[in-house]
């Protein structure tokens, strides 16, 4: 008879008893790498963190090591939150590597890249219908940048500077400058007008229109307003602004108001998906416009452009004629030295692909964001999005209202993190209620197979979720969010700047910030939510009220879930002085 035997395991009484035979003998031989890079010192060592090493590496194990360390960032490609480009061809990528030692800003010693910036401004000028013409005021002019903002930034001192031009020769005051725009603006915006000392003048969401209402828009203009703000694709739900109902209206009205469209996202896609929208410099008062070439430009993170109507609009004040290197060159840019690679690699894609490559891939997106947006919407999701075409392709939803759920849209992209998707949880812009969403950013890479992976992975989610109580919901959160994610791990913020991104997303953010710094006044405590307030040592729930903290022992920690517009953020703050 055979017998299944088993392994005994080893006798731990006769081993404790028997003398040591084994002895540990080490290898020391040093800087050797030849075995491999694992066989070398540095394998066991601790890389520099802090202060320069004294001593080289081998480029071997530097590159390695490094390698190692990058592999425990995030899959771009199951990043869904960007809209920033994940793939581009090998050609272009060897374009692209070859021009890395190319400063663009050496016009002179490198003509062709500049050559071929000016081509692609073209392009993308009559791609947005931009009037043509050679004289000193007539036909378009534009500049590459690093991305949108930078671009914005520039537009908007253009426009700053027109306006204060024609108010001093008006000899009127020109201290108090205003920008009209949405409350879905991404950060950007609040960023130019903080560093250009503009006032915002902000045309709120409403839990139903995630856009600016045109009516509403052009009744915020007065005489110093600079310019207003249509953006052709919000970064929160993707849909496109009316810029042609505040064109219209502006006309009607007899209003000299120039319109800036921040086309970061949609100037790529609109004028291939629904060419017949009017948003772009077909619209009279139109005069700037950004888009940013590594978004659906389809370009490598580091690329945006800036178009204006003429020259008319862009003050001579504002460029620099300088001489480099032996040549006279006019620039208009916030940095001087840039990589030649990006502009390059935009002129690939634009004669590789041509506008019929181009309409192909945005056809397939607009495709799938429907599918998507059908087969979430099946799953019992609200969709706030668009589909066809109206909007980005992307699909921006969220939770049916269900009163005895345990978990929220944060809970879901936490667990969605788990399968390495990255799928972000927002709260909706100001004066929304603050409604929770989702967002899916659908780019070329995300195929129709993707795309099943990615529900396939949202259900199950739902299900576990379901399955979870409330707690353990809780629990697996702050764990995920501090060690899954940068905000929770980090540690190397200056104390000064802690909480700088809370006070960057605009509104509660910022007041929260203010609450926990200065604990001042009540009615900035009002504007934020505590979720709860934990004992970090124990873990345990301290109070879970949903008001601002009434009473604390001075030199007790605690840690805040607050519901911010860019997502929740825990914090961990001890407290300092009674509040
Ligand atoms: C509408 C909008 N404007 C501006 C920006 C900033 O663009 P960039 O990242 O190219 O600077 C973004 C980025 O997502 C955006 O969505």
């Amino acid at each position: 008879m055979v017998h299944l035997a088993s392994v005994p395991g080893p006798d731990t009484r006769q081993l404790a008893e028997r003398p040591k035979k084994v002895q540990l003998q080490l290898s020391n031989d040093e800087d050797d790498f030849t075995t491999s890079v694992y066989g070398s010192r540095y394998a066991a060592q601790d890389l520099p963190r802090h202060e320069m090493p004294e001593r080289e590496m081998p480029k071997e194990v530097a590159y390695r090591m490094i390698k190692d360390e990058l592999s425990l960032d995030g899959n771009p490609m199951l990043n869904l939150a960007s809209f920033v480009t994940t793939y581009m061809e090998e050609e272009a990528e060897k374009l692209m590597t070859e021009a890395f030692p190319k400063n663009f800003i050496d016009y002179e010693e490198y003509p062709q890249s500049a050559e071929i910036q000016n081509r692609c401004v073209s392009m993308i000028a009559r791609l947005f219908h931009a009037p043509e013409g050679n004289s000193e005021h007539a036909g378009a002019i534009g500049t590459s940048c690093v991305g949108s903002s930078e671009a914005i930034m520039l537009a908007v001192l253009a426009m700053k500077k027109r306006w204060k031009n024609r108010r001093l020769a008006e000899g009127k005051p020109c201290d108090r400058p205003n920008l009209v725009m949405s409350s879905a603006v991404q950060v950007c915006w609040e960023k130019a007008c903080r560093y250009f000392e503009i006032e915002e003048k902000l045309v709120y969401c409403t839990p139903e229109r995630y856009v600016i209402d045109p009516e509403e828009t052009v009744k915020l203009v007065d005489e110093n307003t600079i310019g207003i703000c249509c953006i052709l694709g919000t970064t929160y739900t993707g849909e496109y602004e009316d810029v042609k109902g505040v064109n219209d209206l502006l006309m009607k009205k007899g209003l000299n108001v120039p319109i800036h469209v921040d086309a970061a996202s949609g100037g790529f896609v609109a004028p291939f998906v629904v060419p017949d929208l009017e948003w772009d410099f077909r619209l009279e008062h139109v005069v700037s416009i950004n888009v940013s070439g590594h978004k659906y430009g389809l370009v490598y993170p580091g690329i945006g452009w800036v178009v204006w109507r003429s020259a008319e609009y862009l003050p001579q004040e504002l460029v620099f004629n300088i001489n480099y290197l032996g040549a006279d060159q006019a620039s208009f840019t916030l940095n001087f030295s840039k990589g030649a690679s990006q502009v390059i690699g935009q002129y690939y894609q634009f004669i590789r692909l041509g506008k019929h490559g181009y309409r192909a891939i945005m056809s397939n997106l607009t495709r799938i964001a429907d599918y998507l947006s059908d087969s979430l919407e099946a799953l019992g999701f609200i969709i706030m999005s668009k589909k066809s075409g109206e909007g980005l392709p992307l699909v921006a939803f969220r939770l049916p209202p269900k009163e005895d759920r345990h978990y929220d849209e944060f809970s879901l992209a936490h667990q969605l993190r788990v399968r390495g998707w990255v799928v972000p949880a927002y709260t909706m812009a100001p004066h929304t209620g603050n409604m929770k969403m989702l967002r899916v950013v659908v780019r070329e890479d995300f195929t129709k197979n993707r795309c099943d992976n990615l529900i396939n992975d949202i259900r199950s989610s739902q299900a576990l979720l379901e399955q979870m109580d409330r707690e353990s919901i809780k629990r697996q959160e702050e764990f995920i969010h501090k060690h899954h994610t940068a905000s929770g791990k980090a540690t190397h913020n200056h104390p000064k700047f802690r909480g700088y991104r809370e006070r960057n997303t605009r509104s509660k953010a910022r007041q929260a910030r203010l609450t926990l710094s200065a604990k001042t006044a009540a009615h900035h405590e009002r504007s934020f939510s505590i979720e709860q307030k934990r004992d970090i040592k124990t873990g345990q729930v301290v109070s879970s009220k949903t008001t601002a903290v009434q009473t604390a022992n001075v030199g007790q920690q605690a840690t805040l879930s607050l519901e911010l517009p860019g997502g929740r953020q825990l914090m961990t703050f001890r407290i300092s002085c009674p509040m």
